[in-house]
């Protein structure tokens, strides 16, 4: 999944706004966007650089988190320049989801920067770099628990300590996926594992959310990306 990645980022993150607002029930109207509290995983690169930088120039306020620190401070900067909103709050703070208790802290300090939270999107991945196939071994099993913590329990860690902030504001979580999660290509066992959990997951917490009437939206964004 490495390949390209970066090229297909930029129009994909167009791709994936559009969808989580067009879900959402209600036509989109860009002026939607202006002033609501976001925060973005995975912001660094990729795709949830692009959002930060869409949603930024919508005028949303925003928190980005990702592990790089000196990349996370150039999108900040970036976001600062094409937001129309000379008011608006652009923070991040640096976290590395394998670390599952830092996704309370990731929420406290967005919801206290932002001064609550309007939208969640749940991006980060820890992509496969190469095609690996599963032969069982305990490194296999080993790694597969990194994998599921950043690439799933992560998603669900940082949604549960949300959702109260995301009940008073009615909010949304937004999350990323892949078209790759619906083909079984070898060499890709556990991203595609945990993208199926995710889907399995959310989709459950979907439903619930309408049962219990809270008007939380949950939107799955399936990126379904080709060559340019
Ligand atoms: C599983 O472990 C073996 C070594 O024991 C390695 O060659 C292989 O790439 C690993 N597969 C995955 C999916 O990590």
């Amino acid at each position: 999944m490495g390949y390209g990645l970066k090229k297909l980022s930029l129009a994909l993150s167009a791709v994936v706004i559009a969808y989580l607002l067009m879900y959402s029930g209600t036509k989109f109207d860009p002026a939607d966007v202006q002033d609501k509290k976001v925060l973005i995983t995975g912001a660094s690169s990729g795709i949830g650089k692009q959002m930060a930088y869409h949603f930024a120039k919508m005028g949303a306020n925003l928190v980005l988190t990702a592990r790089r620190e000196n990349l996370l401070k150039e999108v900040i900067e970036k976001c600062k320049q094409l937001s129309p909103n000379p008011n608006a709050n652009h923070a991040y703070i640096v976290a590395d989801m394998k670390e599952l208790q830092k996704t309370k802290d990731v929420i406290k300090f967005s919801v206290d920067a932002l001064k609550g939270l309007d939208i969640l999107v749940l991006n980060h991945a820890r992509l496969p770099t190469t095609f690996k196939l599963w032969f069982g071994s305990q490194q296999n099993l080993t790694d597969l628990a990194t994998d599921m913590d950043i690439n799933f329990r992560a998603y669900v860690h940082l949604a549960s300590h949300a959702l109260p902030h995301l009940l008073k504001s009615k909010g949304r979580i937004a999350f990323v996926s892949s078209v790759t999660e619906r083909f079984p290509i070898p060499g890709m066992t556990m991203y595609i594992a945990a993208k199926h959990a995710i889907q399995g997951f959310f989709g459950v917490l979907r439903q619930e959310m309408v049962l219990r009437n809270t008007g939380v939206s949950v939107t799955s964004c399936i990126v379904a990306g080709t060559s340019k």
